[in-house]
């Protein structure tokens, strides 16, 4: 039998390595996740080994439109509002868990992370293997996320035993985590889904983030490229400092889109063709502070942290 490639296009083949404790890459409308059947602790700890991630950074359970939600968390009324709207999307509920949810997938925690995928081949993944799939994205520890099957190849190769093929992510950055384990509902985590679209859902205004996060690995510098990156407020501001920096024979590139939903399509692109490209610098026009646009900021700011492009 001709062996599977690594990237593939195939659910069945995938369905089975899966089911036999592999881990697989597969495609959601976010970002790409690094997949094990949430009934393998080997191959949960795969998944956190292949990416050089922490034990105790947990992961989100990923669910076919089918399943019951609440058999893995319980689900208070902002909850259940949010997951009745937004799923199948961008949503990633944080709930108290329930007793079937392992330690390894919560790193001991009583809350649980669920999701339900809209990507359509993952859907019908899950309908397949008829049960949740732990994926974090399937990128290293600390690098930016995956938006295509070759992003996930590049980072982490043959460490995978298969790749589905889904095509780029139509949203292209993570998804917005919203912490339900109690009525005071937070957004710990920015992404497609706004603050005006949850606190519409919910109809009570969000608790403000304060005191230490409630996610682990939201850390300061998380999406960092490998290399440096300057953020600046205008497009005007952006080309005056790439014409100032080209002076100075540096090799720098401008990232910015007009259309927000479009920036937030290409930018894990767009950082690492930067990085392939081996630019001196990224110059990153911030959009306004509104709409996707606050998750976008959130990348780019923590992109950034630790650069100093101009020394
Ligand atoms: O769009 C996404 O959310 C992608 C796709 C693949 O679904 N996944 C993703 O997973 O971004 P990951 O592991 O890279 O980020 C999930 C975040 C982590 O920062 C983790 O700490 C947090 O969710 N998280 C997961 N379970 C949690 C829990 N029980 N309590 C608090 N934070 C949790
Ligand atoms: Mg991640």
């Amino acid at each position: 039998m001709p062996e599977t490639p690594l990237i593939t296009t195939d659910i069945t083949a995938v369905a089975d390595i899966l089911s036999a404790g592999g881990v697989a890459a597969i495609p959601t409308e976010t970002v790409y996740g690094l997949a094990a059947l949430v009934t393998f602790p080997d191959a949960i700890r795969r998944v956190f080994d292949i990416k050089n991630r922490p034990y105790d950074h947990p992961l989100i359970i990923h669910l076919g439109p089918n399943e019951d939600p609440t058999r893995w968390g319980h689900f208070n009324t902002h909850a259940h509002q949010l997951a009745t709207t937004c799923w199948p999307g961008p949503l990633t509920l944080l709930v108290p868990r329930t007793d079937i949810v392992a330690d390894v997938i919560t790193g001991g925690r009583d809350s649980v992370a669920l999701r339900v995928p809209a990507h359509p081949m993952t859907q019908e993944l899950l309908s397949v293997i008829q049960t949740g799939l732990v994926a974090p994205s399937a990128n290293t520890f600390g690098h930016v996320s995956p938006t295509t099957a070759q992003h996930v190849a590049d980072d982490l190769g043959s460490q995978v035993d298969i790749i589905l093929d889904g095509g780029p992510c139509s949203i292209g950055i993570e998804s917005t985590i919203v912490d339900c384990t109690t009525n005071d509902v937070q957004i710990v985590r920015p992404g497609a889904i706004t603050p005006d679209e949850i606190t519409k859902i919910i109809v009570v205004p969000l608790a403000q983030l304060s005191g230490p996060s409630r996610a682990p690995g939201m850390l300061v510098s998380h999406y960092a490229p490998r290399i440096p990156m300057e953020l600046v407020q205008s497009l005007r501001e952006g080309r005056d400092l790439l014409m100032r920096y080209q002076r100075k024979y540096r090799h720098c590139v401008l990232l910015h889109h007009p259309d927000p939903v479009d920036y937030a399509v290409h930018l894990y692109t767009d950082l690492r063709k930067a990085e392939d490209m081996d630019y001196d610098c990224i110059i990153a026009v911030m959009p306004p502070n509104e709409g996707i646009g606050i998750a976008i900021r959130d990348r780019l700011t923590k992109a950034a942290v630790g650069s100093n492009p101009t020394h």
